[in-house]
């Protein structure tokens, strides 16, 4: 492979020639002129050929000056494929100086710290005390460096960060040094908090019952062993205790098998509005309980969509359950069905539930549908709930290639829309 250098250099080759023709001239000039031309001309003849000597390609200074840009040229083809490598990893990473000063920052880490500019240090666009830290010991001769970065503004992230430095001279300003490289570490983290919250949510959740049943099961074999009426009185909180445990339980068990299936999208055909109604026949009860009266709009013709009847019936039980028991203040819960025509997901059966309860802070919407979360967790809690209830709605949603919208205002209750793939009308059925 021929070099930009080797190029450049081979170029002066017949030039050569014409410099020892130069030297043999600028000798033998002066010579003649000495012997026949006044000094001042000899003078002139000297300076003009020597000047013309300097000028020649292939000169002592000309060579040194065509290898300095030779050089420059093949670092900046080096630095450049170099960048090219860079700006293609999936992490962010950032080339630095010998002084701290960012020489190259790729599209990850721009994104990630849009303050990084090229030649100001790169502590000033990533302030974290321990980056600092790292960066010194490596500027002032360690080889490496890492460390655990957490940004928090705009959003929290993490960084699993190491810092090498790079072989080769590390003086010039400018001239890459070390290497900053910062793989994201922010959904593992995630995904660890989230499983570390729900081992400690869930054990927590079966603990509170259990230890409720243990002491009662205390009490009547030791101070109520003959006491009939707290006997019965026990055993219908111990039973109510039991269930509950059972609720959750199955919950859990049902939240496992709906994300396992969560990439099979369902096969059967479901009428959204028939499977409305038979879950509001069965809500009746509580809802009478409860003072609350449903009213209903439903299309002429019911929707039929792509999804498994069981699943469904879940996320409008929860729904409908909810407006029961968190609004029941507002003593009605709207149920409504239509063919919407929606961005996201296409023509669907749009089911909106609607209750004139207290409503739920908007600090609390974006994480209703976190397991185990509860906007009133006494208010949940008072009413047998597991927080589960959304948590599952939002992932038959998610495997019925669907979407959830939750919409709430303090004081005026809270509307859940939910929106479900058509089955597409087939030729014959359309209209
Ligand atoms: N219509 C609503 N009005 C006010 N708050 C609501 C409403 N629906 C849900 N919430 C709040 O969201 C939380 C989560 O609801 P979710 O259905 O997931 O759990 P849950 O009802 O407490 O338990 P489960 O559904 O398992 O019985 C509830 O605890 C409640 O604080
Ligand atoms: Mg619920």
């Amino acid at each position: 492979m021929t070099s930009p250098f080797k190029r450049y250099v081979r170029g002066f080759g017949p030039a050569r020639g014409l410099k020892g023709l130069a030297l043999v001239l600028a000798l033998l000039v002066p010579l003649l002129a000495l012997l026949s031309a006044p000094v001042w001309a000899f003078a002139l003849l000297a300076l003009v050929l020597a000047g013309a000597i300097a000028g020649l390609p292939g000169s002592a200074a000309e060579r040194m000056l065509a290898r300095r840009a030779a050089q420059k040229v093949e670092r900046g083809a080096t630095e450049g494929r170099l960048h090219g490598v860079l700006d293609a990893l999936s992490a962010a990473t950032i080339l630095i100086d010998a002084r701290g000063a960012v020489v190259h920052a790729n599209a990850q880490a721009l994104s990630a710290f849009p303050a990084l500019r090229v030649g100001t240090p790169v502590t000033h666009a990533i302030r974290a005390p321990a980056m600092t830290a790292a960066l010194e010991s490596v500027l002032k001769g360690a080889p490496s460096a890492r460390l655990d970065l957490v940004e928090r503004i705009p959003l929290e992230r993490s960084f699993d960060v190491f810092i090498r430095v790079m072989g080769g001279k590390a003086s010039a300003r400018g001239a890459a040094h070390a290497v900053i490289f910062m793989p994201e570490t922010t959904d593992a983290r995630r995904l660890e908090a989230m499983r570390v919250d729900f081992v400690a949510n869930a054990s927590h959740e079966l603990r509170t019952p259990l230890a409720s049943i243990l002491g009662f099961v205390e009490t009547l074999k030791g101070p109520a062993r003959n006491d009939t009426a707290a006997r019965e009185r026990f055993l219908g909180i111990m039973e109510e205790q039991a269930r509950r445990m059972a609720r959750l339980i199955e919950d859990l068990l049902s939240l496992s098998r709906i994300e396992m299936n969560e990439h099979i999208p369902p096969s059967g055909r479901v009428e959204v509005g028939s499977s409305i109604r038979s879950v509001l026949d069965a809500l009746s009860g509580l809802a009478r309980e409860r003072g609350v009266v449903f009213e209903t709009q439903f299309p002429a013709a019911d929707l039929a969509v792509r999804g498994e009847r069981d699943e469904l019936l879940r996320i409008f039980e929860n729904l409908i359950e909810n407006a029961i028991k968190y609004g029941q203040s507002g003593g009605r819960v709207q149920i409504n069905l239509e063919r919407v025509e929606d961005a996201a997901v296409g023509a669907s059966a749009c089911v909106k539930v609607r209750d004139f309860g207290p409503g739920i802070a908007p600090e609390h919407l974006p994480r209703l549908t976190e397991r185990f979360y509860r906007a009133d967790v006494n208010a949940s809690r008072g009413q047998g709930g597991t927080g589960l209830g959304l948590a599952i709605v939002k992932h038959i949603v998610t495997r019925h290639r669907g979407r959830l919208g939750i919409e709430s205002r303090l004081g005026e209750g809270s509307t859940f829309t939910i929106w479900l793939p058509l089955v597409p009308l087939l030729e014959k059925d359309k209209p």
